[in-house]
């Protein structure tokens, strides 16, 4: 357990030395990119998400760039997304000449509202991008029946949740395009880092050639046969995620422990704690959100908080209220009740998978203290 006056972080990877041994060896081989790791890499995680298909890419920023590419988005089109997200969910349509359109989320999950998404459609959609935020699955069945019925794309934002499952299987196994991302503060991590799972041989090989300078499987080096983007991911950084997804699965446990732990001890405390799993959706825990009472100042807890050595952050504001959205798009407050509701209420607390129950129990007892009325 960390001292009171050591600062307690949001998130953290867990690196060991059999993460240091495999980026070690790659780096002793000087086969740095393009190599046998990252072939390794994608092999493993498209096993792990139940996938046939694993392009490894530079960031899940440009797995989704590349997504939309795969879809034909482009100038004119509209593409369906959550304002309750990390930006890059709704940039990848604006990077291809679209405009996002954003859907309001439910309440409870705070994921897309398929009734929303449903009244958003237009002649000009052209897909959606479903996020599964905060590693909670999204309504891909409701999603996808819509898709069908309008002739849409589905891409998953599933940046958030490597090894969720949904309705009994893992999300990546469900037939649609899912990315995926590695910063060091998702559940495992390549320092930076990303990729997309697919289950089309003709995406697959669309997606290895997009992020290779649009080379062809049969091209030389200098010979490109479409527009492309250097979006490779390199195999150190491979390195890194074969080790990562070795554990994996210890990952994920010791992450789910820490959340109930959190549970535990946010009982009695006035503030609402994360959606419970339930038969269809069984969540992978990215990062713990609560959500505090309605009047309460959250820059005010969040002071005390920091005061005390404990990071948080304002997860997640609304995309379509960020500057350059507002300037771009005339987006302004109320457009999307459920998503501002959640924007202005609702706060992360450190985690991460060898968060200490003391640690834990510090943060909680400050979050108590910073929701009692001030003297
Ligand atoms: C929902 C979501 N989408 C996309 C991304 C983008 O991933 P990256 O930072 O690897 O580009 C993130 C990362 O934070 C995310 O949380």
């Amino acid at each position: 357990m960390s001292t009171i006056t050591e600062r307690i972080n949001l998130s953290a990877p867990w690196i060991d030395e059999h993460d240091e041994e495999r980026v070690l060896e790659v780096l002793r081989s000087g086969w740095l990119s393009l190599g046998p790791t990252g072939p390794r890499f994608e092999a493993l995680l498209a096993d792990a998400v139940g996938a046939p298909h694993g392009a490894a890419v530079s960031s899940g920023t440009a797995g989704l760039h590349l997504c939309m590419r795969l879809a034909g988005v482009g100038p004119g089109d509209e593409v369906i997304t959550s304002p309750y997200s990390f930006v890059a969910s709704a940039n990848c349509a604006i990077y291809e000449g679209a405009t996002p359109v954003f859907a309001d989320i439910d309440p409870n999950t705070f994921n897309l509202d398929p009734l929303a998404v449903e009244a958003a459609i237009t002649p000009r959609t052209k897909a959606i991008v479903a996020v599964d935020i905060f590693g909670y699955p999204a309504e891909y069945d409701e999603l996808l029946a819509l898709c069908e019925r309008h002739g849409i794309a589905l891409v998953e934002d599933a940046c958030e949740a490597l090894g969720a499952v949904y309705k009994g299987k893992p999300l990546g196994s469900h037939g649609h395009p899912a990315v995926w991302a590695f910063y060091p503060n998702k559940q495992m991590t390549t320092g930076e880092g990303g990729a997309v799972t697919t289950h089309d041989a003709a995406q697959h090989e669309l997606l290895v050639s997009l992020r290779n300078q649009g080379r062809l499987e049969t091209s030389s080096w200098l010979q490109h046969g479409r527009l492309g983007y250097n979006y490779r991911l390199d195999d150190l950084s491979a390195a890194l995620g074969v080790a990562q997804l070795e554990k994996l699965g210890r990952i994920l446990e010791a992450r789910a422990a820490v959340a109930a732990s959190y549970g535990e001890l946010l009982a009695g405390v006035d503030v609402e704690t994360p959606l419970a799993d339930d038969a269809d959706h069984v969540r992978s825990w990215f990062v713990y959100v609560v959500k505090l009472p309605a009047g309460v100042d959250r820059d005010a807890v969040m002071a005390r908080l920091s005061a005390g050595g404990i990071a948080t952050a304002p997860y997640l504001p609304s995309i379509h209220l960020q500057s350059y959205m507002r300037e771009r798009y005339g987006f302004t407050e109320g457009m999307l009740p459920v998503s501002e509701d959640c924007s202005a209420r609702t706060m992360a607390l450190p985690f991460h998978a060898r968060l200490e129950r003391g640690d834990q129990e510090r943060v909680v007892d400050a979050l108590r203290a910073a929701l009692e009325p001030q003297a």
